[in-house]
Protein backbone atom coordinates (compact mmCIF):
# COMPACT_ATOMS: atom_id res chain seq x y z
CA UNK A 1 0.00 0.00 0.00
CA UNK A 2 2.87 2.04 0.48
CA UNK A 3 4.01 4.08 -2.75
CA UNK A 4 7.91 3.17 -4.03
CA UNK A 5 8.93 6.42 -3.15
CA UNK A 6 7.97 5.91 0.87
CA UNK A 7 9.12 2.41 0.92
CA UNK A 8 12.57 3.62 -0.68
CA UNK A 9 12.49 6.14 2.61
CA UNK A 10 11.12 3.41 5.00
CA UNK A 11 14.11 1.05 3.61
CA UNK A 12 16.74 3.47 5.63
CA UNK A 13 15.84 3.07 8.70
CA UNK A 14 17.50 1.00 11.16
CA UNK A 15 15.49 -1.32 13.42
CA UNK A 16 14.91 -0.43 16.71
CA UNK A 17 15.02 3.34 15.80
CA UNK A 18 13.37 6.28 17.47
CA UNK A 19 11.76 7.83 14.69
CA UNK A 20 10.03 11.06 14.02
CA UNK A 21 7.93 11.84 10.20
CA UNK A 22 8.39 15.01 10.32
CA UNK A 23 5.95 16.46 7.42
CA UNK A 24 3.54 13.17 8.20
CA UNK A 25 0.16 14.23 6.43
CA UNK A 26 -1.59 11.14 6.14
CA UNK A 27 0.90 9.46 8.64
CA UNK A 28 1.25 6.14 6.26
CA UNK A 29 4.89 6.04 6.69
CA UNK A 30 5.03 6.72 10.34
CA UNK A 31 2.18 3.72 10.44
CA UNK A 32 4.68 1.34 7.78
CA UNK A 33 7.62 1.92 9.73
CA UNK A 34 5.76 0.63 13.08
CA UNK A 35 3.82 -2.18 11.36
CA UNK A 36 7.27 -3.73 9.72
CA UNK A 37 9.12 -3.29 13.17
CA UNK A 38 7.31 -2.99 16.54
CA UNK A 39 10.28 -1.91 18.58
CA UNK A 40 10.38 1.42 16.62
CA UNK A 41 9.35 4.40 18.75
CA UNK A 42 7.57 6.46 15.72
CA UNK A 43 6.47 9.96 16.38
CA UNK A 44 4.55 12.01 13.21
CA UNK A 45 4.71 15.66 13.39
CA UNK A 46 3.25 18.12 11.13
CA UNK A 47 2.94 21.99 10.92
CA UNK A 48 -0.67 22.03 9.70
CA UNK A 49 -4.01 21.16 11.15
CA UNK A 50 -5.23 18.78 8.31
CA UNK A 51 -2.59 16.67 7.94
CA UNK A 52 -2.34 15.67 11.86
CA UNK A 53 -6.03 15.42 11.40
CA UNK A 54 -5.83 12.83 8.91
CA UNK A 55 -2.73 11.32 10.48
CA UNK A 56 -4.88 10.65 13.31
CA UNK A 57 -7.17 9.04 11.09
CA UNK A 58 -5.06 6.95 9.57
CA UNK A 59 -3.83 5.96 12.94
CA UNK A 60 -7.30 5.64 14.68
CA UNK A 61 -8.71 3.03 11.51
CA UNK A 62 -4.96 1.04 12.18
CA UNK A 63 -5.97 1.18 16.06
CA UNK A 64 -2.32 2.65 16.58
CA UNK A 65 -3.35 5.94 18.02
CA UNK A 66 -1.98 5.06 21.41
CA UNK A 67 1.03 4.22 20.00
CA UNK A 68 2.24 6.51 17.18
CA UNK A 69 1.92 9.99 18.60
CA UNK A 70 0.67 12.72 16.34
CA UNK A 71 1.90 16.30 17.15
CA UNK A 72 0.86 19.61 15.24
CA UNK A 73 4.09 21.43 15.21
CA UNK A 74 6.74 23.31 13.07
CA UNK A 75 9.75 21.26 12.01
CA UNK A 76 11.60 19.58 14.62
CA UNK A 77 9.79 21.22 17.00
CA UNK A 78 7.69 18.91 18.02
CA UNK A 79 10.71 16.75 19.04
CA UNK A 80 12.34 16.58 22.37
CA UNK A 81 16.69 16.95 22.13
CA UNK A 82 17.60 13.05 22.05
CA UNK A 83 14.08 12.33 22.11
CA UNK A 84 14.34 11.28 18.45
CA UNK A 85 17.75 9.67 17.16
CA UNK A 86 16.02 9.47 13.50
CA UNK A 87 14.02 12.00 11.09
CA UNK A 88 12.63 11.19 8.38
CA UNK A 89 11.76 14.50 6.09
CA UNK A 90 9.91 13.32 2.76
CA UNK A 91 8.05 15.19 0.24
CA UNK A 92 8.70 18.48 0.53
CA UNK A 93 11.85 21.06 -1.59
CA UNK A 94 15.04 20.91 -0.19
CA UNK A 95 15.48 24.11 0.98
CA UNK A 96 12.86 23.76 3.06
CA UNK A 97 14.13 20.16 4.54
CA UNK A 98 17.60 22.15 5.16
CA UNK A 99 15.57 24.77 6.69
CA UNK A 100 13.92 22.41 9.08
CA UNK A 101 17.26 20.49 9.95
CA UNK A 102 18.99 24.13 10.27
CA UNK A 103 15.95 25.48 13.06
CA UNK A 104 16.54 22.82 15.20
CA UNK A 105 20.09 22.25 16.36
CA UNK A 106 19.69 20.51 19.36
CA UNK A 107 17.57 18.16 17.77
CA UNK A 108 19.70 17.49 15.19
CA UNK A 109 22.61 16.98 17.47
CA UNK A 110 20.75 14.01 18.66
CA UNK A 111 20.15 12.48 15.63
CA UNK A 112 22.04 9.80 13.96
CA UNK A 113 20.27 9.55 11.15
CA UNK A 114 18.32 11.53 8.64
CA UNK A 115 16.74 10.21 5.74
CA UNK A 116 15.75 12.92 3.43
CA UNK A 117 13.34 13.14 0.20
CA UNK A 118 13.59 16.70 -1.36
CA UNK A 119 11.13 17.27 -4.37
CA UNK A 120 13.65 19.94 -5.95
CA UNK A 121 16.75 21.93 -4.68
CA UNK A 122 18.96 18.59 -4.28
CA UNK A 123 21.84 20.31 -5.14
CA UNK A 124 21.22 22.83 -2.22
CA UNK A 125 20.19 20.49 0.52
CA UNK A 126 23.28 18.34 -0.13
CA UNK A 127 25.68 21.37 0.28
CA UNK A 128 23.32 22.17 3.11
CA UNK A 129 24.48 18.75 4.54
CA UNK A 130 28.24 19.01 3.79
CA UNK A 131 28.34 22.99 5.03
CA UNK A 132 26.90 21.50 8.65
CA UNK A 133 29.06 18.80 9.46
CA UNK A 134 26.73 16.17 8.05
CA UNK A 135 27.33 14.17 4.73
CA UNK A 136 25.66 11.22 2.40
CA UNK A 137 26.32 7.98 3.67
CA UNK A 138 23.95 6.10 0.95
CA UNK A 139 21.40 7.28 -1.66
CA UNK A 140 18.83 5.51 -3.53
CA UNK A 141 16.00 5.97 -6.72
CA UNK A 142 12.80 5.23 -6.31
CA UNK A 143 10.35 5.41 -9.17
CA UNK A 144 6.44 6.23 -8.72
CA UNK A 145 4.02 7.06 -11.38
CA UNK A 146 6.74 7.53 -13.55
CA UNK A 147 8.40 9.80 -11.68
CA UNK A 148 11.47 9.16 -10.14
CA UNK A 149 12.68 10.32 -6.36
CA UNK A 150 16.21 10.73 -4.81
CA UNK A 151 16.34 9.28 -1.28
CA UNK A 152 19.43 10.34 0.83
CA UNK A 153 20.66 8.77 4.11
CA UNK A 154 22.54 11.38 6.10
CA UNK A 155 24.30 11.10 8.95
CA UNK A 156 26.70 13.58 10.98
CA UNK A 157 30.45 14.10 10.84
CA UNK A 158 32.38 16.14 8.56
CA UNK A 159 33.28 15.02 5.18
CA UNK A 160 35.05 16.56 1.64
CA UNK A 161 32.25 18.26 0.18
CA UNK A 162 31.23 16.23 -3.36
CA UNK A 163 32.31 18.57 -6.57
CA UNK A 164 28.65 20.64 -8.40
CA UNK A 165 27.72 17.23 -10.54
CA UNK A 166 27.89 15.29 -6.94
CA UNK A 167 25.81 17.64 -5.45
CA UNK A 168 23.59 17.95 -8.31
CA UNK A 169 23.31 13.95 -9.17
CA UNK A 170 24.36 12.32 -5.94
CA UNK A 171 27.39 11.13 -5.00
CA UNK A 172 26.71 8.01 -4.00
CA UNK A 173 24.54 7.68 -7.06
CA UNK A 174 27.48 9.04 -8.90
CA UNK A 175 29.37 6.14 -7.72
CA UNK A 176 27.43 3.11 -7.71
CA UNK A 177 25.04 3.88 -10.97
CA UNK A 178 21.81 1.92 -9.37
CA UNK A 179 19.38 0.73 -11.75
CA UNK A 180 17.45 4.06 -12.55
CA UNK A 181 20.42 6.03 -12.89
CA UNK A 182 20.54 6.44 -16.56
CA UNK A 183 17.26 7.77 -16.61
CA UNK A 184 18.34 10.24 -13.38
CA UNK A 185 21.05 11.91 -15.89
CA UNK A 186 18.13 11.90 -18.26
CA UNK A 187 15.68 13.71 -16.30
CA UNK A 188 18.75 16.34 -15.25
CA UNK A 189 19.43 17.00 -18.93
CA UNK A 190 15.49 17.61 -19.93
CA UNK A 191 15.85 20.21 -16.73
CA UNK A 192 18.97 21.86 -17.88
CA UNK A 193 17.71 22.04 -21.52
CA UNK A 194 14.14 23.71 -20.17
CA UNK A 195 17.21 26.28 -18.37
CA UNK A 196 18.67 27.03 -21.76
CA UNK A 197 15.68 27.32 -23.60
CA UNK A 198 14.43 29.80 -21.05
CA UNK A 199 17.62 31.96 -21.41
CA UNK A 200 17.47 31.52 -24.97
CA UNK A 201 14.39 33.57 -25.11
CA UNK A 202 16.37 36.27 -22.75
CA UNK A 203 17.26 39.77 -24.45
CA UNK A 204 20.04 39.89 -21.55
CA UNK A 205 23.41 38.93 -22.69
CA UNK A 206 23.14 35.48 -21.48
CA UNK A 207 26.21 34.40 -23.33
CA UNK A 208 28.44 33.35 -20.04
CA UNK A 209 25.24 31.62 -18.76
CA UNK A 210 24.52 29.75 -21.58
CA UNK A 211 28.30 28.06 -21.95
CA UNK A 212 28.06 27.17 -18.11
CA UNK A 213 24.67 25.05 -19.12
CA UNK A 214 25.72 23.59 -22.25
CA UNK A 215 28.97 22.50 -20.81
CA UNK A 216 26.92 21.23 -18.05
CA UNK A 217 24.59 19.37 -20.33
CA UNK A 218 27.63 17.98 -22.37
CA UNK A 219 29.28 16.68 -18.80
CA UNK A 220 25.55 14.91 -18.40
CA UNK A 221 25.79 13.36 -21.83
CA UNK A 222 28.87 12.02 -20.70
CA UNK A 223 27.48 9.87 -17.68
CA UNK A 224 24.12 8.37 -20.05
C1 LIG B 1 3.58 17.03 0.26
S1 LIG B 1 3.30 16.58 1.92
C2 LIG B 1 4.37 15.18 2.09
C3 LIG B 1 3.76 14.15 2.99
C4 LIG B 1 4.62 12.91 3.22
N1 LIG B 1 5.81 13.23 3.99
C5 LIG B 1 5.01 12.28 1.91
O1 LIG B 1 6.18 12.34 1.57
O2 LIG B 1 4.12 11.75 1.23
C6 LIG B 1 4.14 17.80 2.86
C7 LIG B 1 3.66 17.85 4.30
O3 LIG B 1 4.61 18.62 5.04
C8 LIG B 1 3.91 19.46 5.92
N2 LIG B 1 4.82 20.58 6.25
C9 LIG B 1 5.15 21.62 5.47
N3 LIG B 1 6.03 22.42 6.13
C10 LIG B 1 6.26 21.84 7.33
C11 LIG B 1 7.05 22.18 8.45
N4 LIG B 1 7.79 23.29 8.47
N5 LIG B 1 7.03 21.37 9.52
C12 LIG B 1 6.28 20.26 9.53
N6 LIG B 1 5.49 19.89 8.50
C13 LIG B 1 5.49 20.67 7.42
C14 LIG B 1 2.64 19.83 5.18
O4 LIG B 1 1.61 20.22 6.07
C15 LIG B 1 2.32 18.52 4.47
O5 LIG B 1 1.47 17.71 5.23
Amino acid sequence: MLDNRLKAVADFVPAGAKVADIGTDHAYLAMYLYQQDQSRQVIAGDKNAGPCEAARKTLGEADLQEIISVRQGDGLAVVQPREADTVCIAGMGGKLIADILEAGPEVLAGLKYAILQPQNAFAELRGWLYDHDWHIAKESLAKSEGRIYQILLAVPGKAPKPDDMELLLGPVLMAERPKLFSEHVANNIAMVQRVLQGLQKSRQDVAGKKQVLEERIARLKELL
